[in-house]
Order: C-alpha cells, then structure tokens, then sequence
C-alpha cells in the first residue's frame, strides 16, 4: 500500500535530492511539491533552479508549487529540507497538524524526545515517538537525520563501537560545496581555496555521535560515553564529503580487525530490505588512494559510504578515510531511509 507524501523546501538543494527517488517509489506517492510564498502558486520548473545532473522528472515541472501550511499539505509522511531557522516554526505545526515529518534539518535534531535516526545505528530510538507524542498532545511526530558530516562518521564507527568501544574519536572533515545549498558559498570563496570554517559544523560533528550511539530506556537517551573533536573545512568539491577519523578504542583490535567488522557490518534496513538502504552500508577499499569523492560518491546509489586508508595510528589507535555522498546520504536519502524504516515500524506497513 503506497502513502502520500510531500517536500517542504522542495525548491532547493536538498528538496531536490528527494524528487527523483520518490517519483517512482515502492511505498510513497510524492502527491505535493512546498516552498516559501516566494515559490508558492508557480510551477514548479518556475519556481526552482534544477541543478542536479540528471534532468527534472517527467511531469514534475508543471506541478503547481503549495505553501509549508498544513492546510495546504495533502501527504502522511512531509520530508522537511528547510533552512533551520523556518523548520523552527514549520515543522511542529506540521508535527500538531498529524503528519509525521522527516526533517533535515538541524533544530530539533538535539531535542530530548526526538529521534536523531540512522536506520543503520539506532533503529530502536524510533520508539521515542510515543514519548514525543505525549509529551507535547501531538497527533504527529518529527524524526530527524543527524549532520552530513555525523553520519559519514557514525556510520562507519558503529561497527567499530560495537566491537571493540570507542573512548575518543578525533574528525578532520572536507566538506563539499552543495553542502551549504545552492547559494551558499560563492565561487569566488572557494575557487583554488580551502575555508577552514564552517559555522555550527563542529559542534554538530562533536555532540550528535553520542545521542546517536546512545541506548534508549524508554523515556529518555542515555547518551554512549565517548569524545568527538572536530576539525571542518570546506573544499573545491561539488558532491561528497571526505573525512579523516582517528579512533581510541576500548579494547585492543587491529586494522584488518577494523576492516573485518566494517566489511560485515549489515543492519535492520538490509534484513528489511528496505528500498532505499545499500546492500553494504560500508564499503571498504584497500587501493592506496581510495575513497575520493569523483569517484566512489555513488556507490551504493549514493546511500552506502566508502571507507580507505585504515591503519594503526601512534597516538589514537587506529585512522581511516571515510567519504559519502552528503545530499543523499547526509540529506534527502537519509531522511527517505528514515521514512522507509517508520513506514515498517511504526505504521506497520
Ligand atoms: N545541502 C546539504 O548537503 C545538506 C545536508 C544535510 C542537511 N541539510 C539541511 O537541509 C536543509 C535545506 O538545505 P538546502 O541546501 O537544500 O537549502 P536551500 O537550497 O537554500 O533550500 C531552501 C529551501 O527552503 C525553502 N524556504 C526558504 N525560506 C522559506 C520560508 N520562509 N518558508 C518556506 N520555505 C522556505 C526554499 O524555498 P524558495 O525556493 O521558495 O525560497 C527552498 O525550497 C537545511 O536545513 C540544511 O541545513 C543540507
């Protein structure tokens, strides 16, 4: 049984990320295209500026551009690629209104009733929505996806965590221009540059991996007990964020040990098979030279990371390059393989 769906922000960078998948989804029919009153009432090949590769799917330009008001949200399931700032009011308006929303974005990701979900790491925290139901009278729910950056790096530490623990991580990130929207860095920044800051990036990097690792009791998260510290740029990349991790570990394991746990590593969206998951969420390579964003950014269909590079380090204990495609599985195929999983779990679908 397919259910409705819609994408608030469905005009930007990441809005656009989810069209192509859901065109032609398994479980969701994409029945309404929200944006700001900027966009709102023109079709949508007026109101966006497609920048992706592949072209606008077919009949998608002509669909008429609706307002993020509940009232004019036909769907079950809203995927939320607002900026922050707007989500703040938006999204639980929608989450009152009965919708269940799968939000990109950063505001309520930290809250403490909301799942910060990585179907790959914490499945069980979707529990927490009946918490968030009856903690605020709510018919709806928000899930989130963690930071772009977070999940490349979770991602690949959770077999490693459930393995041998973790006691500090350090994260050198290269972050990809489509990261900050379409708008958000201007050419002549970046161009033959590096910027060695990115606002708000490392606090994000450094505190989600702990929510996300954490175990749930029932009422709360009991957050897993490890260090992150962070170090972000942003780099001349169109699509891919690149990160270097180092990890101390609670007990001993080699780098073939790391590799092993990494390569086996499968998780419930695999068992469910879940359409939009990886058949290998981790993707280890042993050329000296791999991961690079140009090429292993679509591996898995942009959905699975791809880890190189992993050996022993003399101050942490082990370091690895990990690389993931950051507007899909840092952004609309995040929040796609969140819904897929609500779709099974919690609607019983
Ligand atoms: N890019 C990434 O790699 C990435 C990764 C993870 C998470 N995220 C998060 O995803 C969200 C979207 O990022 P983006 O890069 O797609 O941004 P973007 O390209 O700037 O797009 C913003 C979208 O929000 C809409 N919007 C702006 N103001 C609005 C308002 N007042 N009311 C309703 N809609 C409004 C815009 O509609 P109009 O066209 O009508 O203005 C547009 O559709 C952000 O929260 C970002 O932090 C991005």
């Amino acid at each position: 049984m397919k259910i409705k769906v819609a994408v608030l922000g469905a005009t930007g960078m990441v809005g656009q990320r989810f069209i192509q998948p859901l065109v032609d989804h398994p479980f969701f029919e994409l029945s309404c295209l929200a944006a700001s009153g900027r966009s709102a009432g023109k079709p949508y090949k007026e109101a966006t500026k497609w920048v992706l590769d592949e072209n606008m799917p077919e009949g998608i330009g002509d669909t008429v551009v609706v307002a993020c008001d509940p009232k004019e949200v036909d769907a079950d399931i809203v995927f939320s690629a607002l900026p922050s700032s707007i989500a703040k009011e938006v999204e639980p308006a929608f989450a009152k209104a009965g919708f269940i929303v799968a939000s990109n974005a950063s505001t309520y990701r930290m809250g403490p009733d909301i799942p910060l979900l990585i179907p790959e790491v914490n499945p069980e925290h979707l529990d927490m929505i009946e918490v968030q139901k009856k903690n605020h009278g709510w018919d709806g729910c928000i899930v989130t996806n963690p930071n772009c950056s977070t999940i490349m790096a979770i991602l690949s530490m959770k077999p490693v965590f459930d393995a041998f623990g973790i006691e500090s991580a350090f994260v050198a990130t290269m972050q990809a221009i489509s990261g900050a929207g379409y708008s958000g860095v201007k050419s002549m920044a970046i161009l033959d540059n590096v910027i060695p800051f990115i606002g708000g990036e490392e606090d994000k990097v450094e505190t989600e991996g702990q929510k996300l690792l954490g175990k749930f009791n029932g009422e709360k998260i009991e957050f897993a007990d490890f260090k992150v510290s962070a170090s972000c740029n942003r780099v001349h990349v169109l699509d891919g964020h690149t990160e270097n991790v180092f990890l101390k570990t609670r007990e001993p394991c080699t780098p073939e040990d790391v590799k092993k746990v990494m390569r086996d590593f499968k998780a419930l969206p695999q068992e469910l098979k879940l359409p939009t998951a990886p058949e290998n969420p981790i993707i280890v390579r042993e050329e000296p030279d791999r991961p690079q964003p140009r090429l292993d950014r679509g591996a898995g269909n942009g959905m699975s990371v791809t880890v190189g590079r992993v050996r022993k380090d003399s101050i942490f204990d082990v370091k690895y390059t990990v690389m993931g495609h950051n507007t899909i599985r840092g952004a609309a195929g995040a929040s796609i393989l969140n819904a897929e999983l609500i779709y099974k779990k919690v609607l019983n679908l």
